[in-house]
């Protein structure tokens, strides 16, 4: 693992402290105490206030067929719960991005890759673990931290070492796959302001999800859909 690792106090957004970094070509770690405008997907915030892990990796490839470009999510949600495992917990992957324990929703992935041609030239890879953050009232009852599951109060910077680590493994999807959790519950596709009741079944090598409603199997991308899993939600 040959990377360059930058911390900082705080920084808006350290994907987008990554993306400004892209020009020079270098693998690079960017950590962050804290973030005053942390950006979740689809447009959303990400709180991110001190005590959690707001860390960006960003990397380069050479001859990375795009139609793999999954595997850069698979790779980050798998290292995630492989560094909560090692704490004790056990981390289940709401697809496509989200880690959840005991119920509720610990830590966020946001991606953003660029492409050059049919190949992925460099991957933006953001996570924000929440550890002993303190999180907004709205957030309490549907996300958690390291410490609201274990009791002990992890450093964030031996839990960044051994993240880092694991996002330079070579692990295959299939990691991914045996995390992700709610195979075969009922779950709520939530498309504009649809509301789909369904089973879910599996997710494909391109990062699509199967879906089972009405006996039959539905595909979905995750720019179409977002899953809640929690039905009593609705
Ligand atoms: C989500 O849950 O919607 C994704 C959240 C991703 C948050 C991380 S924190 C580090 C990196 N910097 C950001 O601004 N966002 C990601």
């Amino acid at each position: 693992m040959n990377v360059i690792l930058r911390r900082f106090e705080c920084l808006p957004s350290t994907n987008d402290y990554a993306k400004e970094q892209r020009a020079f070509g270098r693998d690079m770690a960017v950590l962050a105490d804290r973030q005053s405008g942390g950006k979740g997907t689809k447009g959303r915030s990400f709180s991110s206030n001190l005590g959690g892990l707001y860390l960006t990796l960003l990397r380069f490839y050479e001859n990375f067929p795009a139609s793999h470009a999954f595997t850069v999510m698979t790779t980050a949600a798998a290292a995630v719960c492989k560094t909560l495992e090692d704490i004790g917990l056990a981390p289940k992957i709401k697809w496509p991005n989200d880690v959840y324990v005991g119920g509720k929703k610990i830590c966020g992935i946001l991606i953003e890759n660029t492409f050059s041609g049919n190949t992925v030239r460099s991957s933006i890879v953001g996570i924000g673990l929440n550890i002993t953050n303190e999180l907004p009232e709205d957030l309490q009852d549907i996300a958690t931290s390291v410490l609201e599951q274990t009791g002990k109060r992890y450093a964030v910077d031996k839990l960044a070492q051994k993240l880092l680590g694991y996002l330079y493994d070579e692990d295959t999807a299939q990691t991914y796959f045996s995390y992700l959790g709610w195979i075969g519950e009922p779950i709520i596709i939530v498309q504009g302001d649809k509301r789909i009741f369904a089973r879910l079944h599996s997710v494909d090598n391109q990062g699509n999800l199967l879906a089972e409603m009405d006996g039959e199997l539905r595909r979905f991308s995750a720019a179409e859909i977002s899953l809640r899993v929690n039905t009593q939600q609705l």
